[in-house]
């Protein structure tokens, strides 16, 4: 064992700016901090987190979220402030030592700092729209995750593969389903794309980790030739990092698709982005694309549903020329890290859905008609990039 002092003082010195953009070093220090607790701390101290704090944490952050603190303090940059100055830029109004009390818990799990005595200011976990994420888990994961082990026992311990029947729908009143819900009510859908753009921002963009490139070269988009169709691709951003990447693409020779109600929220797109409300229960309307891309939907479908939306794909396929993009986790058959494993459980609670091996894919893929070409690593091992075609 080093000696423990010049350990802390080493580790205490260490600041994102240090890895100057090396993602990958910054994760691997991540990872191996995550792994230290695991061997340090007690079991007392793991559960009581787990058990005990989280619940109250996120009621914290939520309650200042309901007191529009987050926004109002962003506004001034998250300056440090006393409580009773945080107090009065509450929207409504709050005893001065709840807030106190709900500062000093967030600031101890370091959401946000304690400058000094009675002060607080905002970190970089706060400060840039984090208050985006919360309802999400209000409306959606928090309820899923407390029914899960009710709904688990209900349903005889067999793993959730029923699109009709999911726990999700067992907790949500009138028995909607996930993307239902999400329609019948707008804040859910707002909720749920809130936490989608915000989970976005910390995905490498498609154009980054696929050569991109090779599809414009061998693309026919004259006479309003398409070069990709983005299936519930919500509201737009993979196709914006595709124009980002290759800005001279034709008007019309992108096409976005989802549900009506869902791509009326796709504003501020550009020009060269068609918007088609479009089932994908229903036929493929745009035929013969360059390509068809599907980013974090099959995730969404048990493979006996998922099956359908692929052979939908196939049939507007044209052979030798159309490729499928499919952006998804695929699960290592070892060593799932901590954001696959918790997508994949997140799926079974909202959706009796999985993420998928390699296998799964290629099973699923070829059940459709189709084949792998190759699989693009996303560089961070977190999402691939299946490009398939006709087989
Ligand atoms: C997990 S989200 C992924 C969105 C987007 N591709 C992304 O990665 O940011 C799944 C998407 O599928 C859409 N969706 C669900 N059912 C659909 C349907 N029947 N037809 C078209 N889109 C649908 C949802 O509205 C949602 O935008």
């Amino acid at each position: 064992m080093p000696n423990l002092t010049e350990l802390l003082t080493t580790l205490d010195g260490v600041q994102a700016e240090d890895f100057k953009g090396n993602d990958l070093e910054r994760l691997r220090l991540i990872d191996t901090v995550k792994k230290l607790l695991g061997r340090v701390e007690t079991q007392v101290e793991r559960m009581y987190d787990i058990v005990f704090a989280q619940p109250v944490i996120f009621a914290a952050l939520e309650t200042l979220l309901d007191l529009g603190l987050w926004q109002k303090w962003v506004e001034i940059n998250g300056a440090s402030k006393s409580v009773d100055e945080l107090c009065s830029l509450c929207t409504q109004k709050c005893d001065p030592n709840l807030l106190r009390r709900l500062l000093r818990l967030l600031a101890s799990v370091h959401v946000i700092a304690e400058s000094h005595q009675d002060h607080y200011e905002l970190t970089h976990i706060s400060l840039d729209g984090m208050w985006q994420f919360l309802p999400s888990r209000t409306h959606h994961w928090g309820k899923a995750g407390v029914n899960l082990p009710l709904f688990l026992a209900k349903t005889g311990y067999k793993d959730p593969q029923d699109a009709r029947n999911t726990n999700y729908m067992d907790v949500c009143p009138g028995n909607l389903d996930f993307f239902g819900k999400c329609i019948a009510d707008p804040a859910y859908q707002d909720s749920f794309s809130d936490f989608m753009k915000g989970w976005a921002r910390y995905k490498v963009p498609w154009p980054v980790f696929y050569d991109t490139g090779s599809l414009i070269d061998g693309a026919n988009l004259s006479n309003g030739g398409v070069l990709c169709v983005d299936v519930g691709g919500h509201h737009g951003i993979d196709l914006t990092r595709l124009l980002d990447k290759h800005p001279d693409l034709p008007v019309g020779s992108l096409v976005l698709q989802d549900l009506p109600e869902v791509v009326k929220g796709a504003n501020d797109l550009s020009p060269q982005i068609k918007v088609i409300p479009h089932d994908m229960f229903q036929p493929q309307p745009v035929k013969g694309s360059r390509a068809y891309y599907l980013h974090a939907v099959f995730h969404d479908w048990p493979d006996s549903v998922a099956v359908e939306i692929l052979k939908n794909t196939a049939a507007a396929m044209i052979k030798g020329y159309s490729r499928l993009l499919i952006v998804e986790i695929v699960v290592p058959l070892t060593g799932a890290s901590a954001i696959q494993s918790a997508m994949d459980v997140e799926m079974m609670a909202l959706l009796s859905a999985y993420e998928r091996t390699e296998a799964m894919w290629a099973k699923l893929i070829s059940d459709a008609g189709l084949k792998i070409i190759k699989i693009w690593q996303d560089g961070r091992g977190n999402e691939c990039l299946v490009e398939a075609e006709l087989a």
